[in-house]
């Protein structure tokens, strides 16, 4: 791994995460032996409204048991066991935190799902995966992490069929300028940190031969799910025991601050494209 993916996977790496998410949810008051998918949701699914946004990006997707699925950047395996359940199909994740594919593996046998799920440690850009081999992809707060939108554009298109799809849900730069403040929840320094603007997605999409299906900002949406996740954590005296803030170590609350903060001065949003391969 080079020395800029090395830094990378050593900021999402804060040790002993799975052992944390097991006593997050023993003081819940749920049993170990009967875990289920859906409990998991708070902590597995690391980006700007968890599961909600999942269900949005999903909605767009025809996905089927047959369908090869890839989730790219797949974290702790949310996103990849929530497709697999859904629809009945074998779902592929690609990360390249080594601590967060070994959690991925194991919270899918926690909840019986490790039949459907495979994770595997590399890089978006250079995936140890077959051509052609996937029908669709997902990639969400990835890109962030990634300087070279093109390139990665056609790594992923490389792995995927003739009229796949491949959607994305990343944070992006907004309408306003000016210089975004650090730790952010993907990146705690501005070195290892990539957020592009709409048309660096659009143009490598293009560059690499994918064609734009849809492109929709999320800024509002992610507003009125801070305000909704602030005033909760307001109302109960802090965040509950099982929540994202696991994944983000002791600075949790100043990364959430300047996430929020920016996002409320217009620099950043999270936004979702979609792209297909045109079958020639
Ligand atoms: C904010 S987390 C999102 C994880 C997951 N997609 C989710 O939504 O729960 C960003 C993830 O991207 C991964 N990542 C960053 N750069 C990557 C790269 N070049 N290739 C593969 N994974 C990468 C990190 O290891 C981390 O798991």
């Amino acid at each position: 791994m080079d020395s800029l993916n090395t830094q990378i996977a050593t900021h999402y790496t804060t040790g002993g995460l799975y052992d944390r998410i097991t006593s997050a949810l023993v003081e819940l008051g749920l049993d170990l032996n009967s875990i289920e998918p859906d409990d998991l949701h708070p902590v597995d699914e690391f980006h700007t409204a968890g599961i909600e946004a999942t269900d949005m990006v999903l909605e767009s997707l025809k996905i089927d048991p047959d369908s090869a699925y890839l989730d790219i950047g797949s974290g702790i395996g949310g996103t990849a066991r929530k497709v697999a359940r859904r629809y009945g199909c074998r779902a592929v994740g690609v990360d390249l935190t080594k601590a967060y594919v070994e959690t991925a593996g194991r919270l899918s046998a926690l909840v019986g799902q490790d039949d459907r799920t495979d994770y595997r440690v590399g890089s978006a850009l250079e995936m140890p995966l077959d051509d052609g081999s996937f029908d669709v992809a997902t990639m969400l707060h990835v890109g962030m992490n990634i300087a070279d939108k093109e390139v990665l554009f056609r790594e992923v298109r490389r792995v995927l069929r003739p009229d796949g799809v491949f959607a994305v849900y990343d944070v992006m730069r907004d309408t306003e300028p000016g210089d975004i403040a650090y730790p952010m929840p993907w990146s705690s320094v501005a070195e290892t940190s990539f957020v592009s603007d709409p048309s660096d997605y659009r143009d490598g999409a293009n560059a690499a031969g994918f064609a734009l299906v849809s492109d929709d900002s999320y800024r509002d949406h992610a507003r009125d799910y801070f305000a909704r996740v602030m005033a909760a954590i307001a109302k109960n005296g802090g965040p509950p025991p099982l929540g994202i803030h696991l994944l983000m170590g002791d600075t949790a609350p100043q990364k959430i601050k300047n996430y929020v903060d920016c996002l409320t001065a217009g620099l950043i949003a999270p936004r979702a494209m979609t792209f297909r391969v045109p079958v020639s």
